[in-house]
């Protein structure tokens, strides 16, 4: 009874064994008491997690049926797609395209896309918006169509911020209500998010993590995400940060030691005494980097801390009551005396964390501030070639002339891009005013950066320009060249755009190793622009600092940033901001208003954005010319009742993989040249190379993305002895090597012939990348026989009607004495149709000299409900 309203709730307290759970898996354990059906969800399920015991090797599939969806457009474009195509399909039937709509809400913010072609002018935002739109317009049109034609579906315009700040600052609910039978419910907010940093959201006690395009359509169809009850680490905090540091140093730190320590498939929960005193801020710059530690979520509990933030982001004092209530009725409220049970832990004392950079191209290889300059020397070898280094020490300087008059020298090392960018960072007042404040200390002490740095900032919310504008910081800023080029993903997404010609064709005429310094959460090597090599992880007052020092090649300690009026050395010590200051700055500047202000109108956009011809109706209206756009196939055809399940004769192997096959290598993402199957299609439908794009900014098209499947450069196909490159044999032209997968996958299609990849251990790793799934299918590829599955790509093949088979116990194809020159006939499948699902179908792989290899594979179908998704397609 809240607020004057009564509220249904599924009460834990009388499950008996919740109070020692961890806060994670309470608020799993309420999911499971509010969603049994008996069917996906199981008293055995509710059973297994109220029992839990935290030594157990996670074994126990349950089901978790989230709250809420989140998207940004790269991965989201698709996934409105495809429920724009089951609106068709069920036209077609005759039914009402209106029975498919989102059953759990679903928000779609417009990110990913921005990118900063202009930098350091007051008019680079609006000049990077102008240009945003023309390239992605058609994309956009499409998310209007589809924020008109489903109910609970809304879109986030472009240059409003990053889904998953935007996500804590306003779209959370914390604990949610819904009228269920004439009765309110509550109960707590959780998600899943097409985007691996959605876990950000954990620091505000809700409970969620980054899925598959797949896995996300299901979920807005109400249907749950299944899951095993994983391990919890428990990792303690202790102490506060030290002056010096931030709460990227924190983060920073954090990601070293769960690297080490190894949390991959593992919930990680933040406890005890000294949790209570981490701002919120702060507990979501660490739940952000989730995927860099390896963990599934890192979540920290609800307390007066997270009521506060609520309270500043303006969320309603009736949602907060409810929060306090509900949490505080459940046992979901942090109490730190209540002693939990956790399968491991850990310990990190926050006065121990020094001021930290990582890379060059890991987020876990955290480098003391102190040593960076020593470990850029010994990190450059890898880089730039040994004879151009002199004594350890980069020394190839180049000469660059700019067009506007401006002459330098750039080295290997030389910082080329500075960007305060990413949601992991821009969302924490403490490291942007402290950026700031930094700024106006350097321009006070005259310092400027160098004038070959490209520097940006990109805030993840508008909120963040509210406050630094009443700041009174921002001029100083702008004086270094950090002005704000979008809101949005910009640099952390690798849409850092070019450098200045003159500069990008120094490095690439030289061979330079250039580098990058962001306050972002990943450093992939080729991530952040093409032109550099090294890229640094640091705080946004040290992204400053390095745009003053202009060089990886710099001991913050005892090299001076330049001189003052006085011409007295002037070191980064001299202008670091004092910390108190900057919360006194924070404290005057940042107010309730702001955010009330910001998000009052959040889904309106601005003059280009409501301008937008808008196509309406329940079904698009498809453009058969698009090249961004298009009417996927997976329902042409159906029918009222599936076709019987029919055993699979006569495959050929479309490709032979060894291990670790990741969803990367299946479906890349990056960009493709223009003699690839995807390069030559755009080039026929008139695209011009310029223009091509990434696969990833592509996937709405399938046609692009049939072709981008199995053509990651890397892949070794070991029928042509590990050739990368997407190549294979066709074995319908007399196996010729050298082959485009895509090509010899229409020949064999052309030929009625069925397809099957053989691969190696932990298939599919790496991300729940639905296209790896959707590329295979619609390859022609009906089973995948591997000696073991990475959990989320075996259940994405399902959900594509793809087979998913392992090797017998022991046995791979090597010890099988198979080369994939068979013809393989699969039978035992039709089982399927009396409603069983069998637990092995028996394999015959001819080879063409004759002879006969049989074995039983292993069904990897392992629900019911997974039964079901393959009968029907
Ligand atoms: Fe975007 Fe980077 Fe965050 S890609 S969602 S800013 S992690």
């Amino acid at each position: 009874d809240v607020n004057g309203a009564k509220y249904e709730i599924f009460r834990l307290k009388e499950v008996e064994g919740y109070q020692t759970l961890p806060y994670s898996l309470k608020i799993l354990l309420e999911n499971l008491l509010r969603t049994e059906d008996g069917a996906n969800v199981t008293k055995e399920q509710i059973q297994a997690l109220a029992q839990w015991n935290p030594a157990d090797e996670p074994n126990t599939e349950i089901q978790f049926t989230p709250a809420r969806v989140i998207m940004q457009d790269f991965t989201g474009v698709p996934c409105v797609v495809d429920l724009a195509t089951m609106r068709e399909a069920i036209a077609d039937l005759g039914g009402d395209p209106e029975r498919v709509n989102p059953l759990a809400p679903a928000e779609l913010v417009i990110d990913h896309s921005v990118q900063i072609d202009n930098f350091g002018t007051a008019d680079a935002l609006e000049r990077n918006m102008e240009i945003e739109y023309e390239r992605n317009g058609e994309r956009y049109q499409f998310l209007r169509w589809g924020q008109t034609a489903f109910d609970d579906f809304k879109v986030v315009p472009p240059g409003m911020g990053i889904v998953h700040q935007v996500n804590i600052e306003y779209l959370a609910r914390t604990v949610m209500t819904r009228e269920v039978d004439g009765v309110l419910r509550a109960y707590p907010d959780s998600c899943v998010g097409t985007d691996s940093h959605t876990t950000m959201v954990n620091g505000l006690g809700v409970l969620g993590w980054g899925v598959g395009g797949i896995e996300a359509e299901a979920a807005m169809l109400g249907q749950p995400v299944s899951m095993l009850i994983p391990r919890v680490v428990g990792f303690k905090l202790t102490g506060s940060i030290p002056s010096g540091a931030t709460a990227t140093d924190v983060v920073l730190t954090i990601t070293e030691m769960l690297r080490q320590h190894g949390v991959v498939g593992k919930f990680v929960e933040f406890y005890g005494e000294g949790v209570g005193s981490v701002p919120l801020a702060n507990r979501a710059t660490i739940g952000n980097m989730s995927p860099e530690f390896g963990s599934t979520a890192a979540m920290f509990p609800i307390d007066e801390v997270t009521l506060d933030y609520l309270r500043l982001t303006g969320r309603s004092e009736e949602n907060l009551a409810l929060v306090e209530a509900y949490t505080k009725e459940q046992g979901l409220w942090h109490d730190p005396s209540v002693e939990v049970k956790y399968s491991e832990y850990l310990e990190l004392d926050l006065s121990t964390v020094v001021p930290s950079i990582s890379g060059p191209k890991r987020p876990q290889d955290r480098i003391e501030l102190s040593d960076s300059k020593e470990q850029f020397r010994k990190d450059i070898h890898n880089y730039a070639d040994t004879d151009e280094l002199g004594a350890g020490r980069p020394s190839k300087s180049v000469g660059v002339s700019m067009e506007d008059g401006r002459e330098f020298e750039l080295d290997h090392g030389a910082v080329s891009i500075a960007s305060i960018t990413s949601c992991t960072n821009t969302s924490n007042p403490s490291v942007m005013m402290a950026a700031a404040v930094l700024a106006r200390n350097a321009v006070d002490k005259g310092l400027k950066s160098k004038p070959w740095v490209k520097t940006s900032v990109a805030p993840g919310s508008r909120v963040v320009t509210e406050y630094y504008e009443k700041s009174g910081l921002i001029p100083y800023l702008e004086d270094l060249g950090f002005n704000v080029v979008g809101y949005g993903c910009t640099t952390c997404i690798g849409n850092s755009g070019p450098l200045e010609s003159e500069i990008s064709q120094a490095i690439q005429d030289n061979d330079l190793s250039v580098t990058s310094v962001l306050s972002g959460n990943r450093n992939f090597e080729g991530r952040i622009n093409p032109d550099v090599k090294m890229n640094y992880l640091a705080s946004p007052p040290l992204v400053v600092a390095y745009a003053l020092a202009g060089t990886m090649d710099f001991d913050f300690e005892n090299d001076a940033l330049g001189q003052d009026a006085d011409g007295n050395d002037v070191y980064l010590k001299d202008i670091w901001p004092d910390p108190t200051e900057v919360q006194k700055i924070i404290d005057a500047s940042i107010d309730t208003e702001m955010f009330t202000k910001e998000y009052g109108t959040i889904f309106d956009g601005d003059e280009r954005w409501q301008s937008l011809e808008t196509p309406t109706g329940a079904t698009f209206e498809w453009d058969d010319q698009s090249t961004y756009v298009r009417k996927p196939p997976y329902f042409e055809g159906m029918k009222h009742q599936p076709e019987p399940v029919t055993d699979i004769q006569g495959a050929r192997v479309l490709l032979k993989l060894g291990d670790s096959v990741t969803t990367d290598h299946i479906s890349p993402a990056g960009s493709f040249k223009s003699d690839t199957p995807a390069g030559r299609y755009l080039l026929e439908n008139g695209v011009e190379r310029k223009d091509f794009n990434s696969y990833g900014s592509r996937r709405g098209n399938h046609e692009v993305m049939i072709r981008g499947t199995f053509a990651n450069i890397r892949i070794k196909n070991q029928l042509l002895d590990g050739v990368e490159g997407g190549f294979t044999r066709d074995f319908t032209q007399d196996g010729a090597p050298q082959a485009y997968v895509y090509d010899a996958a229409q020949n064999y299609q052309a030929a009625g012939t069925p397809l099957v990849v053989l691969g190696g251990k932990e298939y599919g790793s790496g991300s729940s990348r639905d296209w790896a799934a959707k590329g295979t299918a619609l390859l022609g590829v009906r089973a995948v026989i591997t000696e073991s599955f990475e959990r989320i790509h075996r259940s994405n093949l399902i959900g594509m009607g793809v087979l998913p088979l392992q090797f017998p116990a022991g046995e791979n194809a090597e010890s099988l004495g198979l080369d994939g020159t068979e013809t393989f006939d699969f039978t035992g499948v039709t089982v399927l149709n009396e409603g069983k699902t069998p637990k092995t179908v028996k394999v015959t792989a001819t080879h063409p000299e004759g002879k006969v290899t049989e074995f039983d594979a292993v069904v990897r179908i392992d629900t019911p409900g997974e039964a079901d998704y393959y009968r029907n397609g």
